[in-house]
């Protein structure tokens, strides 16, 4: 599958991902700035920070109220979004073909 990362910085970039993937792990994996991923995934840095694309929304969901996603998320230096997630809490699964996410500026 397909995914899509948008930077103000560094531009757009289309990156091939596998099923089961998380997509911290695919932004690692081919080197996008912006998602340094500092705690490898543990949900515990708050820098793998992104905004899903509006129309990719519903595909992905949105942040657990309540969650330790949501504490990060509010805790990181860059706004907070209705679709902020953090790369690393999701999962790739097939209907995330194509998906769109933008990286927050300055992260
Ligand atoms: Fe640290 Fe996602 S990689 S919170």
């Amino acid at each position: 599958m397909q995914i899509i990362f948008r930077n103000a910085e560094a531009g757009e970039r289309i990156v091939m991902a596998s099923e089961g993937d998380t997509l911290m792990h695919v932004a690692l994996a081919n080197d996008i700035i912006g998602i340094p991923g500092d705690c490898g995934g543990q949900c515990a840095c708050g820098t793998c920070h992104v905004y899903v694309d509006p129309a990719w929304v519903e595909r992905v969901g949105r942040v657990e109220p309540g969650s330790t996603e949501e504490t990060m998320i509010f805790g990181a230096p860059v706004d907070a979004r209705p679709n902020s997630r953090l790369a690393c809490q999701v999962n790739l699964i097939a209907i995330h073909d194509g998906l769109i996410v933008e990286i927050p500026e300055g992260q």
